[in-house]
């Protein structure tokens, strides 16, 4: 949609509207028209694409997932139904749900011999050092999927990630106890069956808490998908090269694993319990405002959230009702209830509109669950799968779309001779 220009110098440049949202200004031929390029790292005020999927308002702490509220989906939905939303622009009727979630089942087994790659790696690895690389060696074993251009093999390629990525998560897990893989069973919800290959051992049935269940649940719909972040720009800029999916999402887990993205749930739960007592709250908060620590708040700020991520609105309530239905508790959650008590009074934080994000209590409760924090990225990348592969998806198919390339300022040695070794 455009709407008016606007006027740069001399030059004038196209401004289009969304359908809600700021207005963005094309500005593609800046750079024949005055040989200057823009100058915006971190992309602080820059659209890399247009996106029918995910809208956040930032100031509102609005997030809607193809126009449905991110509080309503969780309440509501489920992830299978979520990942067709994603994938598709519409809830499904019951026969498509059906057929989507009996699509994603069958493709839940991994080719039997990437069990022998996960021997390749240390028992002491990081779940996101084998995440990356198993994921990325997906691609070696599925050839018939990895035609970007073939519309099918888009989509088979699509169904396999997200299927494939609880099992292969749940591998990881295994292998770092010395524990059996255990295969899918097929009888299993998308979250159960995840639940099963982790938790449970071949020599005892194992059975789904459905309290549990639904809380796993709605953990993945929190984080299926959250606009152009890191890592999804990550993804979108790898397959605009033409990479294949499996390579594509690779890099998308890479990029999550860093603290100040998806590496941020592990940080914030070390950080409360490192402050373990509400009175050493103060000390922590001091050190967050003093501008010669470099510590920061874990699970505190976003880029876009100046006002209350919804999403950790959601994951504070579900702590409470799985503490509640398992009758447990955790001096942890005091602690982080008491922190973000004291952060939002605190004029730092109020100043510069920090609030608690997704990753602030998400720890809680996947340790309640029973995870060690050094699987709680790698439970994020399994969720964000399907935001990756649905804007990969909407990616190929633009008709915008071309390999990302962003240019610099360069401000290095201008061209000099080279000088020989012996006269250095
Ligand atoms: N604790 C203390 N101060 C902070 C924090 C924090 N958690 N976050 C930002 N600030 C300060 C920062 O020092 C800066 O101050 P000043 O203007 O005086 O230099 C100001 O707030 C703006 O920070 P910024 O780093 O320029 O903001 P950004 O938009 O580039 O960074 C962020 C956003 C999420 C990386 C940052 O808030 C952060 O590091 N938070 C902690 C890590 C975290 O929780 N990450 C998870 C993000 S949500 C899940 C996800 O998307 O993966």
């Amino acid at each position: 949609m455009t709407d008016g220009t606007v006027s740069f110098g001399d030059h004038r440049y196209k401004r289009m509207s969304g359908s809600v949202g700021p207005d963005v200004v094309d500005i593609r031929k800046l750079y024949a028209d005055t040989g200057m390029f823009t100058y915006d790292p971190g992309f602080t005020s820059t659209a890399s694409c247009q996106s029918a999927l995910t809208y956040i308002d930032g100031d509102e702490g609005v997030l809607l997932h193809r126009g449905y509220t991110i509080g309503e989906l969780a309440e509501q939905s489920n992830f299978m139904e979520v990942s067709y939303l994603l994938l598709n622009g519409e809830l499904p009727s019951a026969a498509e749900l059906n057929r989507f979630t009996t699509t994603i089942t069958r493709h839940t087994m991994v080719n039997e011999q990437l069990a022998q790659f996960f021997r390749g790696f240390r028992r002491d690895a990081h779940p996101m050092a084998i995440m990356c690389g198993v994921v990325g060696a997906l691609s070696a074993f599925y050839h018939d999927s990895t035609d970007i251009h073939d519309p099918a093999q888009r989509v088979i390629a699509s169904h396999r990630l997200i299927a494939k990525m609880p099992t292969i998560a749940a591998m990881a897990y295994k292998y770092s106890v010395g524990q059996p893989f255990l295969y899918p069973d097929n009888s299993l919800s998308y979250t159960g069956n995840f639940l099963r290959m982790t938790f449970g051992v071949p020599a005892e049935p194992y059975v789904v808490d459905p309290i549990i269940e639904r809380a796993m649940d709605r953990i993945f719909i929190l984080h299926a998908d959250h606009e152009q972040n890191a890592s999804t720009s990550t993804v979108r800029l790898a397959g605009s090269s033409g990479a294949n999916p499996f390579a594509c999402i690779a890099a998308g887990i890479a990029c999550l694993w860093g603290p100040a993205h998806g590496g941020a749930n592990e940080a914030a739960l070390n950080m409360l319990r490192e402050i373990g007592h509400p009175e050493r709250i103060p000390e922590f908060i001091a050190r967050a405002k003093d501008k010669n620590d470099p510590f920061r708040l874990m699970g505190f700020g976003h880029r876009v959230y100046k006002n209350y991520d919804p999403r950790a609105t959601v994951m504070q309530k579900t702590v409470r009702e799985v503490f509640a239905a398992m009758k447990v508790s955790d001096p942890v959650f005091d602690v982080a209830i008491q922190l973000e008590e004291l952060a939002l009074k605190d004029d730092y934080f109020a100043e510069k509109k920090l609030f608690p994000n997704v990753d602030f209590y998400s720890g809680v409760i996947l340790s309640a669950i029973g995870f060690p924090t050094s699987m709680f990225t790698a439970l994020f990348a399994l969720a964000r799968t399907v935001g990756w592969v649905a804007q990969w998806n909407e990616m190929i198919t633009d008709p915008d779309q071309k390999i990302g390339r962003p240019r610099q300022l360069y401000t290095g040695p201008t061209a000099r001779p080279y000088v020989a070794l012996d006269q250095r």
